[in-house]
């Protein structure tokens, strides 16, 4: 098993949105390395969540780094909303906006970290040209929009050759970026996206769903 470390990031999709900032304390208190933020506008993905008004009354809440993952388009004229709510990381979507590599640009201008999420459908290649300016490749194992859907196992060899091409760009004097994979990530399925070469795993129902929240991350560590 590869020994690079494991973050888990628990999404709070799957938290009781009566109660966010009290869910995120408890993800916190319970193990979490970093907090998920999934970003829905109804347009890009069919469902809508919340903005970075909510995002900024959760960052008092909590030490850990936000992942704000944006399922919006365009995604531009939010970035700044989103840096100045705390977001830590930033991840874009290539099909929202016509200029990958600015968008990516201007996330790093804003002193954040930059991610680019690749769908089910999307192929390795949309990363090529853009290496240089992500900090993240997120794997979509789900189509994004909504939570509790199966893990797609069609997108373990993605990880593997998105592994693959990582390790070559830090061969060659490139920056480190995290692999991270979102969707359906459980006990029963980490084990498989860390051995493809995943080192950030989000998971929302299976931290959520559960009735003891340090159980449930330590389960999907354990596994990992
Ligand atoms: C899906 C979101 C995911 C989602 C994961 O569009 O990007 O972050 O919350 O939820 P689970 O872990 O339940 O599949
Ligand atoms: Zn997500």
């Amino acid at each position: 098993m590869p020994s690079r470390p494991i973050r888990i990031a628990p999404s709070l999709l799957a938290a009781d949105f009566a109660r966010l900032g009290e869910e995120a304390r408890a993800v916190a208190a319970a193990g979490a390395d970093w907090l998920h933020l999934d970003i829905m506008d109804g347009h890009f993905v069919p469902n809508i969540s919340f903005g970075p008004v909510v995002v900024k009354a959760l960052r008092g809440q909590v030490d850990i780094p936000f992942d704000v993952h944006l399922m919006i388009a365009p995604a531009d004229p939010y970035l700044v909303a989103f840096a100045e709510a705390g977001a830590d990381l930033i991840s874009v979507h290539p099909e929202a906006g016509p200029h990958l590599h600015r968008t990516l640009q201007t996330i790093r201008g804003l002193g954040k970290q930059a991610g680019l999420v690749l769908n089910p459908a999307t192929p390795v290649s949309a990363a090529e040209n853009v290496l240089d300016l992500c900090d993240l490749i997120l794997v979509m194992s789900v189509n994004p929009g909504f939570g509790g859907q199966s893990f797609l196992d069609s997108q373990l060899g993605k990880i593997a050759t998105l592994r693959r091409m990582i390790d070559a760009h830090v061969a060659r004097g490139g920056q480190l970026i995290a692999l991270q994979v979102d969707g359906g990530v459980t006990a029963r399925t980490a084990g498989r996206c860390v051995e493809a070469g995943a080192d950030v795993l989000v998971a929302g129902t299976a931290v959520f769903g559960a009735a003891d929240y340090a159980r449930a991350i330590a389960d999907i560590r354990s596994a990992a």
